[in-house]
């Protein structure tokens, strides 16, 4: 017999802010993500279809300029007259040419535009503590100096007092590869001269594990004086890396895999979590999840180094259950970035010419933007299992979230592939209304195309029935929904 699903939440409880960076994104030089994505190379100006839709999700965060570009990236070659700007190859990337015509004044131009706050990702790997010591000057010093000068010169009066600032990305592989005693006495000299500017305190954050490398971890905590780190980052993708498999035309077998390995991202948030724990147990440094998502085969006949894949129904699960993995642990996660914005790997935005596409993952996005800045409600999930081939999986996963005005965010995805899910949701309060909306697809590979910008989008969801403190409804197969009670 099938285990009756029943859900449970505690709103007196809830007392951690999911904080909103946790909806942050990551853009970074590669392939069609800023030359094509935010960037109108032809006209050279931003994209304001792009500026609009993320504005749309509320994007909190943005990471710049990389990944594993970041390393290579010097500044002062991004800043000045466009056409006098010195070319770089891109040797990460597809070995393309590189004009540096967004540095740094488009980035932050950029960010003001979106109202989301710049997250910036020094070189540590080949750059110098100098370099980037100067870079934080000319974006955040009101005095006079020689770098606050030429910013003035370059246009810009005012600084913009970015505050979060990454020290080197991936030092253990594509940033170095360093060993972890030799990376924490390195990112001690670099952010020892990421000077405070002002009033404007830098957020800076160390280069944290990859994947499972808790070694890493223990090792930054333990060498590394914890005033001068504020966040640990840490690099998890939902992939096969022996197989990635393609982003569309996979079967259950393939939407099965990717979904248990969303589940990995629990793990990691538990474990190094724990080991943040032992060494910081105020818990003030943050895990700084700044880089993850799906990873899969680039669409065929494109340049395998610019990373470009659909986006389907699966990666819109893939993201629902993430964004509550980071929900509940919240009180650790300050900030997570989805990797990466445009056009490279889990986008929320694809462009095809002047054709914008929005994802089943922006469309998570957007109905879970009630989430940022809401406090988490804790919950206990009984659900049944989706089994295939012996493997099992909740079928059903959930999070909860209070605002201020006390109205309840409940977001629900259903993993199974075939058979929606009657759930009972005692609600710990009385409301008196929801209402919903609902993402789903009859194919587990639904994705929007330039000529079907609206094969998925959510729709409203009318089966709620609400009596008391108690919520019935069936939650449709492979679907992810939000409920907004009052
Ligand atoms: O997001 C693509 C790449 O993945 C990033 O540049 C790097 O940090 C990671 O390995």
């Amino acid at each position: 017999m099938n285990t009756p699903n029943t859900l449970s939440l505690h709103p007196d409880e809830a007392v951690t802010t999911i904080s909103r960076h946790i909806y942050g994104h990551f853009s970074e030089h590669l392939g069609r993500c800023i030359y094509g994505g935010f960037w109108n190379t032809e006209r050279a100006t931003f994209r304001e279809d792009v500026i609009a839709a993320l504005k749309e999700i509320r994007i909190p965060n943005l990471r710049w300029p990389g990944g594993c570009f970041a390393d290579e990236y010097h500044w002062r070659d991004g800043i000045g007259p466009r056409t006098s700007r010195p070319s770089m190859v891109n040797t990460n990337w597809g070995g393309v040419t590189e004009n540096n015509h967004f540095g740094t004044h488009e980035f932050l131009d950029l960010c003001e535009r979106l109202g989301t706050e710049p997250y910036i990702c020094g070189n540590v790997g080949s750059g110098t503590v100098q370099e980037l010591a100067e870079w934080v000057e000319y974006v955040n010093f009101d005095g006079i100096s020689p770098r606050a000068d030429e910013r003035r010169t370059n246009g810009r009066k005012k600084p913009w007092n970015v505050k979060y600032w990454g020290v080197g990305n991936e030092s253990w592989g594509c940033g170095g590869h360093m060993r972890p005693e030799f990376y924490a006495d390195e990112f001690r000299r670099y952010a020892t001269y990421c000077r405070n500017y002002g009033g404007n305190r830098l957020y800076k954050i160390a280069c944290g594990a990859n994947v499972d490398d808790y070694k890493w971890t223990e090792a930054l905590l333990k060498n590394t004086p914890h005033h001068l780190m504020q966040g640990l980052s840490l690099h998890y993708y939902t992939t096969n890396w022996t197989d990635k498999g393609p982003a569309t035309s996979f079967d259950e077998a393939g939407w099965f895999d990717t979904l248990q390995r969303t589940f990995k991202m629990g793990e990691l948030l538990e474990r190094h979590g724990a080991l943040m724990d032992h060494y910081d147990p105020q818990r003030k440094i943050g895990l700084i999840v700044d880089e993850w998502g799906t990873w899969f085969n680039v669409e065929p006949g494109t340049n395998p180094g610019f990373l470009y894949q659909q986006n389907t129904l699966r990666d819109a699960l893939v993201a629902g259950i993430h964004l509550h993995l980071f929900h509940s642990h919240a009180e650790r996660v300050h900030m997570a970035n989805l990797a990466q914005t445009v056009n490279v790997l889990q986008a929320v935005l694809l462009t095809d010419g002047p054709t914008l596409i929005k994802t089943p993952t922006w469309h998570v996005f957007e109905m879970y933007k009630g989430h940022q800045d809401a406090q988490n409600i804790p919950l206990h999930l009984a659900c049944g299992e989706y089994t295939l081939e012996g493997k099992t999986l909740p079928a059903l996963h959930a999070s909860a979230s209070k605002s201020t005005d006390g109205s309840i965010l409940l977001t629900l995805c259903n993993l199974h592939a075939s058979d929606a899910q009657p759930l009972t949701v005692n609600l710990g309060a009385v409301l008196a209304s929801v209402t919903g909306r609902t993402l789903t697809a009859d194919a587990l590979d639904t994705h929007n195309t330039a000529a079907h910008p609206n094969a998925i989008a959510p729709q409203p969801f009318e089966g709620a029935i609400l009596s008391g403190k108690t919520l019935t409804l069936t939650v449709p197969a492979r679907s992810v929904t939000a409920l907004t009670l009052k």
